[in-house]
């Protein structure tokens, strides 16, 4: 029977079961570069004080980098018997160098070497997915800017509402998009500690340097309890819950270019790059990306319960039950970012119908809140009255079939004598979207002065840094 490199106490082979159960190398493999690379920091740490020579360092770091050489060309499998990534790379450097490679686990345990990868993992997530944000933040704010000019019926319960601009609705997705860009950095900030030297749970009795290790693994600074750092899962579940949210936004954008992109609206056009067909309908072109982006957030979702389920009344300090940590947080952050980046191509490639949402502005009465508002104002006609004035006019435009802003002087005057030409402007859906002039409003000017402040911050946001 082979020796096992992490077991003095068990001299039994392990049940066939109990390894298909137990290891994690067919999923933690994807660590295999924050392993060597904190492997290293190690390495060079214990030689730096003392506890390494040299020569074991330079051929510890040597003999690391050729393994993830390897293991980048695909020459080492990772497909081995071994318990996770940890011990396959170990096992393959004490394979490689020797001796040395044995002196390489000196106060260190698996428990803080498993938090310190995960935790750069997690870390590098958190940077890949702001920087996906950014770049579709600036696509839809561009998407704004083009179509300032184009109104459409806001809605409220999906019922036509008020007219606003088809640039203004795009910024309402921006705005939260942008929220997720702070969520993601304030979790970077708040977990950008080292977990390294920590050990099993109680530190070390050889004289390591925490500081080093965290500066090369470009943490802030090490964490203070041990006993925590090798317990603590937050970092990972901040990362499901930002995704969680992410998703829940990306969904109801999915769910509006779906409704948009059927022949009832026709809003908009999907290119054909990112539409699907039918097996047997010949004539259908399928919203397939946008219906897959908004279940997405299922899976999102369920990952977040998932680890917040097995964290729950867990004891301090490592558990196995930790483990399971790794696949939803994969799961998620693969999903985040290939949605992100489809999303933002799709985006870029949809047509916008200008004609079908104008159109759909004459539905609906859009400009009848403003003539009562304009009864009010010039006429003096107390706001109820008022409102049952322009009822009367709403109906007769139904009995026409036509919309409120499509009616004649003398029609509103059968209604109300007194009303004159200014009414006539002021049932235009156009002049009726531009005076929501108030602060974060629909008018031209408001519209303007959003894209303005998000493009300057966009602009802070490239240039600045994340730790700051
Ligand atoms: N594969 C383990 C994990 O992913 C590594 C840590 C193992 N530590 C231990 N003491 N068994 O959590």
């Amino acid at each position: 029977m082979s020796k096992k490199i992490a077991s003095a106490r068990i001299t039994e082979d392990s049940s066939q079961l109990l390894k298909e159960l137990n290891n994690s190398l067919p999923f933690d493999r994807e660590l295999y570069r924050e392993d060597i690379e904190g492997s290293k920091a190690h390495a060079y740490m214990l030689y730096k004080n003392g506890i390494l020579s040299k020569h074991e360092f330079r051929s510890i770091e040597s003999g690391l980098n050729e393994i993830r050489d390897e293991i980048d060309s695909g020459e080492f499998r990772l497909d081995g018997d071994d318990e996770d990534i940890h011990m396959a790379i170990e096992q393959r450097l004490t394979h490689k160098i020797g001796s040395a490679g044995k002196r390489l686990h000196t106060a260190r345990s698996r428990n803080d070497q498993v938090a310190v990868d995960f935790r750069l993992y997690v870390q590098r997530s958190n940077r890949e997915i702001v920087n996906l944000l950014i770049k579709l933040i600036e696509t839809v704010v561009d998407i704004a800017d083009s179509s300032i000019e184009i109104m459409l019926p806001g809605m409220t319960h999906l019922q036509h509402a008020q007219p606003i601009n088809f640039g203004y609705h795009m910024l309402a997705y921006a705005s939260m998009f942008k929220r997720d860009v702070e969520r993601f950095k304030s979790s970077y900030r708040r977990n950008n500690y080292s977990p390294l030297g920590c050990a099993a749970l109680a530190g070390t009795s050889y004289p390591i340097d925490r500081g080093l290790t965290s500066d090369m693994l470009g943490f802030r600074e090490p964490t203070l309890n041990c006993l925590d750092t090798v317990s603590d899962r937050d970092f990972a579940l901040e990362i499901l819950f930002n995704i969680s949210l992410l998703f829940t936004h990306i969904s109801r954008l999915s769910e509006e270019l779906i409704i948009w992109s059927s022949s009832e609206f026709n809003f908009i056009t999907l290119s054909d790059r990112h539409s699907t067909g039918s097996s047997i309908m010949p004539q259908k072109k399928n919203p397939d990306i946008p219906e897959l982006l908004r279940a997405k957030s299922g899976r999102a979702n369920g990952n977040l319960v998932a680890l917040l389920t097995v964290m729950k009344s867990l004891p301090l300090a490592y558990n196995k039950d930790m483990q399971e940590d790794k696949e939803p947080v994969f799961d998620s952050v693969k999903n985040a970012t290939i949605s992100l980046k489809i999303l933002d191509e799709m985006l870029r490639d949809m047509n916008i119908n200008r004609d079908s949402m104008e159109r759909a502005t004459l539905v609906g009465h859009l400009s009848a809140t403003d003539l009562a508002d304009h009864l009010v104002k010039r006429l003096n006609i107390p706001f109820r009255d008022a409102y049952h004035i322009t009822g009367e006019i709403v109906n007769l435009a139904e009995d026409r079939g036509v919309d409120i802003s499509e009616l004649q002087l003398k029609d509103l005057q059968s209604i109300e004598p007194k009303l004159d030409g200014e009414a006539l402007e002021i049932l235009d859906n156009r002049r009726c979207m531009d005076s929501r002039d108030s602060l974060g409003g629909t008018s031209t000017e408001q519209t303007l002065k959003q894209i303005d402040s998000l493009k300057d911050w966009l602009l802070e946001e490239k240039r600045g840094d994340l730790d700051v």
